[in-house]
C-alpha cells in the first residue's frame, strides 16, 4: 500500500531513506532536503527548529508517517509535539533522545542496565577532571555532555591535552552549555562498528552491521569528519556477533529506559569498540547513522517503512529482517577544504552518468544555483553507494560511479572498504 511519508532532515541519510520508501511505492515529501534531493522527491523548505511549521505540512500532507533524521529535532521534542497533533512519527520522544543528548545520561543508563562501556565520571570543574585523568590513566575519552554537532569528543594521550580539553570545555565553553558538564572516560582501543536497531519501546528488529571511516585521509589519518564513506557489513562482524551485540547492549538498554518509563521507540544506535576485553559502547544515538544508513538501507530487501509504521504504533514483530547477501559500500565526495572551512559554490558534474551504473548517488550537501547547476554546498557533498556479489565488487561500482562525479576541490578516500 502506498503510504504518504514525510522525512524531516536535509542530508544523506534522508535521501537514503527517501529512496528506499519510493523504490516501496511511497510518495515521499522531504523538509527541508536539499537540490539534489529534489531531484527524487518533493521538498519543502521548513526549518528543522520549526515544529510548528513541520507539524503543519505533515498535516497538510496526510502523512501516514514522519520520519524524524537528524538528532537535534529529537532532543528538541519534535516527536512529542508531532504525537500531540495526532501524527504517527518514527523517531523517540525528547526525553528518550537524552539517550544522545546527554553523554552522563546514556552511562548512568549503560551502567543500571549492565552494559558494557568504559569506565567514566562526569565532571564539571578542571580539578577534579584532572583527578579523575589520573586515577583512570592515560589516555582518556573527554566528551562534552550535550549534543556538540559531532565535535565535542577528544581522545587524550597526555595530561596537557586532557586539561586542554577540559578547560576548552568547561572553563571557555567552547560548546556553550553543552560542554558546561564533561564525562571522563577510560580510552579503549579496537576496530568500531555501528549497530542500530529498530525498537518500538520493547521489542526490536536489528538492522545489519556497518563501519563509519571518520577520518579525511586514506589509512584513517587525519582529522576526523562527520564519516569518509561506510560498510555494511564489516569484514569482522558476523551475523552471530550483531546478534550477540543486541542482546548484551540495545535489549538491556530498552528493557531499562522501559523501566523508567521512558520507552525508547526509533532506531537506537549503538557505537561499538570491539576492544581485546569485547564489545564495548563508545555512544549511543537516538536516529539513524549517517553515513551508515546510505550503505545499510540498499541491503533491506524488504519495505522499511512498514517496519518503521509497525515501530511507532508499538506494534513491531520480532524477527530478522530480509537482507541482501549482498555487501555495499558507500563512498562519500566531500567538499575542498573539509573538515576545516569547507568550499561551497562548486559546479558539480558528472551526476547522470554516476547514476546511469546503477550506483546510487546521495545528495548530503548541495544546493542549486542561478543558472540551475547543481553546487556544492557544505562539507560532505555527496555519496555514492553500490552493493556487489562481494566487496571487491561492490567496491569496484561504487568507486566507478564516484569516479564520474567532479567538482573542485573534491575529496575522495580511495580505501573505503579495503
Ligand atoms: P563521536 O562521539 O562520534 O564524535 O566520536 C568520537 C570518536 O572518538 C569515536 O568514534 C572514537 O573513535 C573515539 N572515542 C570515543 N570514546 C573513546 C574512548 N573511550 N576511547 C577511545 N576512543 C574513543
Ligand atoms: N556516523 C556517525 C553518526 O551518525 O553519528
Amino acid at each position: 500500500m502506498g503510504r504518504n511519508v514525510v522525512i524531516v532532515g536535509g542530508g544523506g541519510r534522508e535521501h537514503a531513506l527517501a529512496l528506499a520508501a519510493q523504490r516501496h511505492g511511497h510518495t515521499v515529501v522531504c523538509a527541508p532536503g536539499n537540490a539534489g534531493i529534489g531531484r527524487d522527491v518533493v521538498i519543502v523548505d521548513v526549518r528543522l527548529d520549526d515544529h510548528e511549521g513541520l507539524v503543519a505540512l505533515a498535516t497538510a500532507r496526510d502523512a501516514d508517517l514522519v520520519i524524524v533524521g537528524p538528532e537535534a529535532p529529537l532532543v528538541a521534542g519534535l516527536t512529542d509535539a508531532m504525537q500531540a497533533a495526532g501524527l504517527r512519527v518514527f523517531g523517540p520522544s525528547g526525553a528518550a533522545a537524552r539517550l544522545e543528548g546527554s553523554k552522563a545520561f546514556a552511562k548512568e543508563i549503560m551502567t543500571a542496565a549492565g552494559v558494557p562501556t568504559a569506565a567514566y565520571e562526569t565532571v564539571v570543574d578542571v580539578a577534579h577532571g584532572m583527578a579523575v585523568v589520573t586515577s583512570l590513566g592515560l589516555p582518556v575519552a573527554i566528551k562534552a555532555d550535550g549534543l556538540a554537532a559531532g565535535k565535542g569528543v577528544v581522545v587524550a594521550h597526555t595530561a596537557d591535552e586532557a586539561r586542554g580539553a577540559l578547560r576548552a570545555s568547561l572553563d571557555d565553553r567552547a560548546f556553550g552549555d553543552a560542554g558546561a558538564s564533561v564525562v571522563v572516560e577510560e580510552g579503549m582501543t579496537g576496530p568500531e562498528v555501528s549497530l542500530l536497531a529498530i525498537s518500538d519501546g520493547t521489542r526490536l528488529v536489528r538492522l545489519p552491521p556497518a563501519r563509519d571511516y571518520k577520518p579525511i585521509g586514506e589509512g584513517n589519518t587525519g582529522p576526523n569528519t562527520g564519516g569518509m564513506g561506510s560498510i555494511s557489513p564489516p569484514a569482522d562482524v558476523s551475523d552471530e556477533l550483531a546478534d550477540t551485540i543486541v542482546d548484551m547492549v540495545h535489549r538491556p538498554v530498552i528493557a531499562e529506559m522501559s523501566r523508567r518509563g521512558i520507552p525508547f521507540a526509533g532506531v537506537l544506535y549503538a557505537g561499538l569498540m570491539l576492544t581485546p576485553t569485547g564489545p564495548k559502547v563508545v555512544e549511543f544515538n537516538c536516529r539513524f547513522g549517517d553515513p551508515e544508513t546510505q550503505c545499510i538501507l540498499p541491503r533491506v530487501d524488504e519495505d522499511l517503512i512498514e517496519v518503521l509504521i509497525a515501530a511507532a504504533d508499538g506494534s513491531l514483530e520480532e524477527r530478522p529482517l530480509h537482507l541482501s547477501a549482498e555487501p555495499c559500500v558507500a563512498v562519500v565526495l566531500a567538499a575542498g577544504g573539509y573538515p576545516r572551512a569547507a568550499r561551497s559554490g562548486d559546479i558539480i558534474d558528472g551526476l547522470d552518468a554516476a547514476s546511469a551504473t546503477g550506483a546510487q548517488v546521495l545528495h548530503a550537501g548541495t544546493d542549486a544555483d542561478d543558472d540551475g547547476h547543481l553546487v556544492t554546498a557544505g562539507g560532505r557533498v555527496l555519496a555514492v553507494a553500490a552493493r556487489g556479489p562481494d566487496v571487491a565488487t561492490a567496491r569496484k561500482r561504487a568507486y566507478a560511479g564516484a569516479d564520474l562525479i567532479h567538482f573542485d576541490g573534491r575529496q575522495m578516500r580511495r580505501d573505503i572498504g579495503a
